[in-house]
């Protein structure tokens, strides 16, 4: 199996902040299968980027009297931000409005275009006759035609939530300006899904056996049903990425076509910001590299068909004008671990209502693994979940502290006070001590297995089980009578905690890595278990734009079992994790739905 490991994530719209469930959704798991990876020696690359295009931008800048540019630009500000404080360990997060990103686009839309994948038709869309441009469908309202309703978008009515043909509402009126639209021809470029459908089938059968049921049911089972059928991939439209063609102007490649390259387009600029400009093409046309894509069930149809078909499409042409010799098609994806969603204290989140838990809001309060931790165990991988906030200060407080925490905390600190701040030497090792050995050693297995099949919840489970199993070994040995009467027998047993402790340390690290990077100190290491975060401003010829990328240097984590010499200094333990008052739950719950104090 190829050692290459690309990590996607859905490019959020840059039109709001992050909350609890998009960070659960797809940002968490990724960076958990990411530090695990590296931490398996493999070409770990994970990216993603500000989604800046479409009408989820530009309805927010008409909101705000301010440029599509400026909303992005704000948004990404805070998404970096968010990353970093979280750990979210992107290699790179860019956007989609770089030059670099518009290239690629442009080129894979090419790509299609030569391989015949691509045909114009004409359509009828919404024309503004004030303001001289056609309109996007959701700027367009009227009268629902099925039930009545006099507030309904033109693709879908709110009240009867029936999908609409637009041409066909009563009444239309522009929202921009409440005056009257009229239906004019237009003509679009059409990606030929039906040409692609028995490809995208062959491909999707190659991994049935492993992808989770929703997202085979509304890809595979999608297809049966329905069948493919052509989709329209331009708009008629100044804020995105042109349509690369004469006689073309003022249409853009659509949204949802030009995001999901940001995958591919970012890679490419990882590379050259790298100084390895070919190097993408380890992650992009080595069929055994693995390419998982971190996004929630929304998005299933973008990621599981769109996206393999145009990528399909493109057979060697993309790799060709990329300029490589021997130019090889592009790599399907191997899984997409769709998340449902995680809703909120029994209803569904929305931004707009302030029915949220806001990420920076939240760590103004809280510290960032406790949150990693509760989204892990309430992560909603088979079904939908719900945020609670009883049940946020229980996990933490009975689990993250009680189990995990304070067996570290009291270990180290017991270690610390009777070995005179070393390791102690433990002699040798007696049976029940070499059992907890090897139960903890096995979970390298057992939990990586869960990983790398991104059950992570399964995952998380699995490492706690084994801190309860230090435990039960502590009650059973108890070192802290020990040490009064038979002082070598307590040097084994502290021994024996302190490594499974320090072994536990890597299996909990994917998923704590702050308090798991604090423990590795106060045991006394000097390297770093993880590289660190940092801001890079790339300048090109539509402007400038930060990203975040990822620097290994100094990296020490590895997925294996403790070497913890003997006779290590260790450092001075303070707790890994706080208890929290149970009773501020009723505090936070009183934020919801609340005008938002921002942070
Ligand atoms: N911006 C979209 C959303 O937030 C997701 C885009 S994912 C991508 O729903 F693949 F298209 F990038
Ligand atoms: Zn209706």
């Amino acid at each position: 199996m190829s050692e290459a490991v690309l990590i996607c994530v859905a490019w959020p719209y840059a039109n709001s902040d992050i909350h609890v469930g998009n960070l659960t959704g797809s940002h968490l798991p990724a960076d958990i299968a990411a530090r695990y990876h590296r931490m398996r020696g493999r070409q770990v690359l994970m990216v993603s980027g500000s989604d800046a295009h479409g009408t989820p931008i530009t309805v927010r800048a008409d909101a705000e009297k301010k440029t599509p540019l400026e909303v992005y630009q704000h948004f990404q500000k805070r998404f970096l931000d968010m990353f970093q404080k979280t750990g979210i360990s992107y290699d790179l997060f860019t956007s989609t409005h770089t030059e670099n990103h518009f290239d690629v686009s442009q080129k894979i839309f090419l790509s299609l275009l030569k391989n015949n994948f691509l045909y114009t038709d004409r359509t009828q869309q919404w024309y503004s006759p004030t303001q001289n441009r056609f309109l996007p469908d959701r700027y367009v309202e009227g009268e629902c035609y099925i039930c009545g309703y006099k507030d309904a978008r033109s693709d879908q009515c709110d009240k009867c939530g029936s999908l609409l043909d637009p041409a066909l509402l009563i009444n239309p009126r522009s929202q921009i300006d409440g005056s009257r639209p009229e239906l004019r021809e237009t003509e679009h470029y059409f990606l030929d899904l039906a040409k692609l459908q028995d490809e995208v089938v062959e491909f999707l059968k190659t991994r049935q056996s492993y992808w989770r049921p929703n997202v085979l049911r509304q890809s595979l089972g999608q297809i049966e049903a329905e069948g493919l059928h052509g989709r329209p991939i331009t708009r008629d439209l100044d804020w995105g990425i042109p349509v690369p063609l004469e006689g073309w102007n003022g249409k853009c490649l659509y949204v949802w076509f030009e995001a999901v390259i940001g995958y591919l387009s970012a890679t490419i600029e990882w590379a050259k910001l790298n100084g390895t400009k070919d190097a993408w093409r380890q992650w992009w046309t080595d069929p055994a590299a693995r390419a998982y894509y971190f996004i929630g069930k929304d998005n299933i149809v973008f990621h599981a068909i769109n996206w393999p078909a145009q990528l399909i499409g493109c057979r060697t042409t993309f790799d060709e004008l990329m300029g490589s010799p021997e130019a090889a098609p592009l790599t399907l994806p191997y899984d997409v671990p769709a998340n449902e969603f995680l809703n909120l204290e029994g209803q569904k989140i929305s931004g707009s209502r302030n029915w949220a838990v806001w990420v920076l809001d939240f760590l103004t309060r809280y510290d960032p693994d406790p949150l990693r931790y509760y989204l892990t165990v309430a992560m909603p991988e088979s079904k939908d979940t719900y945020w609670d906030w009883d049940e946020f200060f229980k996990r933490n407080n009975d689990e993250l502290v009680a189990t995990w925490g304070n067996l570290a905390n009291r270990m180290l600190s017991f270690a610390y006070k009777h070995w005179d701040g070393h390791v102690p030497e433990p002699g040798e090792l007696g049976e029940n001590d070499r059992e907890l050995l090897a139960a903890v050693e096995a979970g390298f297995e057992t939990v990586g297995n869960e990983i790398e099949a991104v059950r992570l919840r399964s995952a998380l489970a699995e490492a706690m089980r084994l801190a309860t199993e230090v435990n039960k070994y502590l009650d059973r040995t108890a070192p802290w009578f020990s040490v009064k009467t038979d002082k070598a027998a307590a040097a084994r047993s502290v021994y024996t905690a302190l490594w499974a402790i320090d072994s536990l340390k890597i299996l909990f690290s994917p998923f704590l890595p702050f308090s798991s990077e604090r423990l590795h100190r106060f045991l006394g290491y000097q390297q770093p278990l993880f590289g660190e975060p940092y801001l890079q401003t790339v300048q090109d010829n539509l402007g400038e734009h930060v990203a975040l990328r990822y620097n290994p240097a100094g990296e020490s984590a590895s997925w294996q079992p403790s070497r913890l010499p003997a006779g290590q200094q260790l450092g001075n333990p303070e707790p890994l994790f706080r208890k929290l008052e149970p009773a501020l739950a009723a505090e936070e719950r009183a934020r919801l739905g609340t005008p938002r104090k921002q942070s």
